[in-house]
């Protein structure tokens, strides 16, 4: 059975989705790259695996995603201007972005299981995680890095789960299960957005997982029930973890920490509320600002 006892290193972004909740924004503009206050989405995830002791990252992408990379990439030009202007400590930032990143294209999106396989060339015979960006958390540590102990502690793979109202609960995987101690727990089963009668519980699965390398032939199999119209719909990463669950334990654990999901326009006005009043040069004025607005 794959262990997780050696260090996860790598990290998958799958960010091939079409971003159809946040249209028009995302008709030319990855949504991974909309900015909270003055930094991209997807940068929040990328510096939380890092932090987190990831060093190699894989981005899934696909049609329309070509900012991601550009974001990503080194610009001598800039930082050649932001130095001559004297302004080295943004010249640093700039140039700490580019980072060496991995892109794998999808192709099609099929879902977030086929955007997990795509990786798999990558990614190779080791641990690894998935970030989904949408879902930024903040947490001291960070919520990667809390999955990981979890991981290593229990030597499985770690799903991250939050409570969910039932009002919410069939917008979300949901896990059947049994409680390893506060906060851990072992998942008995799990099911792709659920009627909420039908819901095994409140525990919703969130955008982070810490896998092993045998969901690989998970998905694979999942891929040839859905090209053999078995299974209908996408290929789902969750019904991959399904398949796993017949092999090996599966744990899931809850983080301290706030997350917000940017992938829904409530989620993302939310998020850049938090985020700006966290900045020490933003948040006097905007709390002043956010004080004068008229309630109705
Ligand atoms: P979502 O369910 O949020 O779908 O995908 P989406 O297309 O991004 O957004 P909406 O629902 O149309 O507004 C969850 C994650 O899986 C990735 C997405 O990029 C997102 O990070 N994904 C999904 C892929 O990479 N490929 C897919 O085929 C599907």
């Amino acid at each position: 059975m794959a262990t997780v006892k050696n260090r996860v290193t790598k990290a998958v972004f799958p960010a091939a989705g079409l971003g159809t909740r946040f249209l028009p924004a995302t008709k030319a503009q990855p949504k991974e790259m909309l900015p909270l206050v003055d930094k991209p989405i997807i940068q929040y995830g990328i510096e939380e695996a890092i932090s987190a002791g990831v060093e190699d990252i894989v981005i899934v992408t696909g049609r329309g995603k070509n900012a991601i990379e550009d974001h990503f990439d080194v610009s001598v030009e800039l930082e050649t201007f932001l130095e001559s202007r004297g302004k080295s400590a943004l010249a640093a930032e700039v140039r700490a972005i580019s980072r060496s990143l991995a892109y794998v294209r999808q192709g099609e999106p099929l879902g977030l299981g086929h955007a997990v396989l795509t990786a798999r060339p990558l990614v190779g015979n080791e641990p690894f995680a998935v970030i989904l960006a949408d879902d930024v958390i903040d947490a001291t540590p960070s919520a990667l890095a809390q999955m990981i102990a979890v991981s290593e502690e229990l030597d499985g793979p770690v799903l991250l789960v939050e409570r969910v109202p039932k009002a919410q609960i069939s917008g979300y995987g949901v896990i059947a299960y049994e409680p390893v101690r506060e906060g851990v727990y072992r998942i008995t089963d799990l099911v792709e957005k659920p009627e909420a009668a039908a819901a095994p519980s409140d525990l919703a699965i969130i955008g982070r997982y810490v896998l092993t390398p045998d969901i690989f032939d998970c998905l694979e199999d999942e891929a040839a029930s859905v090209k053999s119209g078995e299974v209908q719909g996408e290929i789902q990463l969750t019904n991959g973890l399904r398949r796993l669950l017949a092999q090996r334990p599966i744990y899931a654990c809850e983080v301290s920490g706030v997350r917000h999901d940017t992938g829904n326009k409530l989620g993302f006005l939310k998020a850049v509320v938090y985020f700006a009043l966290k900045r020490p040069d933003l948040a006097e004025p905007f709390r002043q600002y956010l004080d004068t607005l008229p309630r109705a």
